[in-house]
Order: C-alpha cells, then sequence, then structure tokens
C-alpha cells in the first residue's frame, strides 16, 4: 500500500466490492490503523462472510452494522467507534457505500429516485456530514477550519458488481491508486473532486 498511515479509519459498505479492498489494503498495510471501522448493512448476512473472517484474523478490524439510510445504525455504531477510541477521535472516513439503479434516466420511477438520493447522497451527509459531489465544496469551507480535509474521489470505472466485469480497472489498482492520493492530500485539496490518479475533475 502507498505510504498512508491513519491511526483509525471508517469505511462504509465495507463488506464487498471496493469497500472490502479497502479493508485489506489498511490491515495489510507495513504501518496498519490502530483501528479500522469496516461497516455494512449486514455483519452476519452471506454477503459479508470475507470481512467476518478478516475480523477473526486482526484485532484491529471491528465490523459495525451500518445502513447509511438508516440514521439510529448511524448513531448506534458512532457509539460503538467512540468508546473504542476512548477520545482520540477518527482520523479517516471513507463514504464508500452507494446503490445504482441500472434503469436508464427515463425509465427511472420516483421510488428509484428517491433510493438513489437516500442511499449516494442523504447517507454520506448522515455518516460524517461529507456529501458528494458539489456539497463536499460547500461542506469544506465548514471543516477547514478544523483541519479536517474533505475530498470526492472518483475510483474509476472498476471491475465489481456496480462497475461489471467489463470494467478495465481492478480493485487492487484503483484502491492503490486512491490511498496514494489520500497520502498526498493537503488543504489545497478540499472541496475538489479528483480521480484515482490524482488528478483534478472538474465540478
Ligand atoms: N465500480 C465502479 O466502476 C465505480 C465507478 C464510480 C464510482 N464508484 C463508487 O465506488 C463506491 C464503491 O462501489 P463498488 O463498485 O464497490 O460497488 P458495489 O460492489 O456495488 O458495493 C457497494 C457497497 O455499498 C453497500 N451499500 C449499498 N447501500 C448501502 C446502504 N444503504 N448502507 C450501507 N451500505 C450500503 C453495499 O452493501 P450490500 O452488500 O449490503 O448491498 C456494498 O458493500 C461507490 O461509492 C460507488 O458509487 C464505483
Amino acid at each position: 500500500m502507498a505510504d498512508l498511515q491513519v491511526g483509525s479509519v471508517l469505511v462504509t459498505g465495507s463488506n464487498r466490492g471496493i469497500g472490502l479492498e479497502l479493508v485489506k489494503k489498511f490491515l495489510e498495510s507495513p504501518v496498519p490503523p490502530d483501528w479500522v471501522f469496516a461497516t455494512c448493512r449486514d455483519p452476519e448476512g452471506p454477503k459479508a462472510q470475507e470481512l467476518k473472517a478478516l475480523a477473526s484474523e486482526h484485532s484491529n478490524l471491528m465490523v459495525l452494522q451500518l445502513d447509511v439510510t438508516n440514521h439510529s445504525s448511524i448513531l448506534e455504531a458512532a457509539k460503538k467507534v467512540e468508546s473504542k477510541l476512548d477520545g482520540s477521535g477518527l482520523n479517516l472516513v471513507i463514504n464508500n457505500a452507494a446503490m445504482m439503479h441500472r434503469t436508464m434516466l427515463h425509465d427511472s420511477t420516483r421510488e428509484d429516485l428517491m433510493e438513489s438520493y437516500d442511499n449516494n447522497v442523504i447517507g454520506p451527509l448522515l455518516v460524517s456530514q461529507v456529501a458528494l459531489n458539489m456539497l463536499t465544496r460547500c461542506q469544506a469551507e465548514t471543516y477547514r477550519k478544523d483541519g479536517i480535509l474533505s475530498v470526492a474521489i472518483h475510483p474509476g470505472w472498476v471491475q465489481t458488481d456496480m462497475g461489471s466485469m467489463a470494467a478495465p480497472l481492478t480493485k487492487d489498482a484503483s484502491v492503490r491508486g486512491m490511498l496514494r492520493v489520500l497520502a498526498s492530500l493537503s488543504e489545497k485539496n478540499t472541496g475538489t473532486m479528483m480521480d484515482w490518479e490524482g488528478n483534478t475533475l472538474p465540478w
């Protein structure tokens, strides 16, 4: 992994895809975080078995239930994180959880659109008060003075359930790239959107 060193990190949607790859890379790091909080909707379900197996091998990995559309589950997870960190605070929050409807816009129902908005915009906002795209820019102005960096990182088109196997990028390459980008961030990047190779993207 690139030389990103953090004391603690929380990743949402970490039971599969890019989220799971991020968790693996943090655990494999030569200087792993003291705590990796891997959150997912259903830690006991069939789609979280790989994550659970990792947790049995790594004492610094804590798997927590968190559905980004369920405010009380976010608050419950936050309580558990707080008590583990004992006042030291989280260093990094990765709002990775998201969903995508495969329908074209003209075929989308009101329910489809509301569900996407709930998962992909309101969810990340509730998790860390950091929203996607333009919202990240507004948030960044608020948090800059507290030394908190806020960026949106596009992972590229990646071979996951969402990206499909037709995608050109492996999870490994995308996540390595994003971790390199994270390691290189400074205040000048806050509020921007970047890609996995570190290029700044227009809003
Ligand atoms: N793959 C690409 O080509 C691509 C391109 C652009 C952006 N991205 C972004 O990269 C991130 C990861 O995507 P991916 O390709 O890894 O997708 P993925 O394979 O479909 O995985 C999505 C993850 O998000 C979780 N999730 C969905 N809704 C959730 C909710 N309400 N609460 C908690 N977790 C929830 C899923 O959990 P369940 O298992 O419970 O469903 C799963 O762990 C997303 O933000 C996506 O928008 C991906």
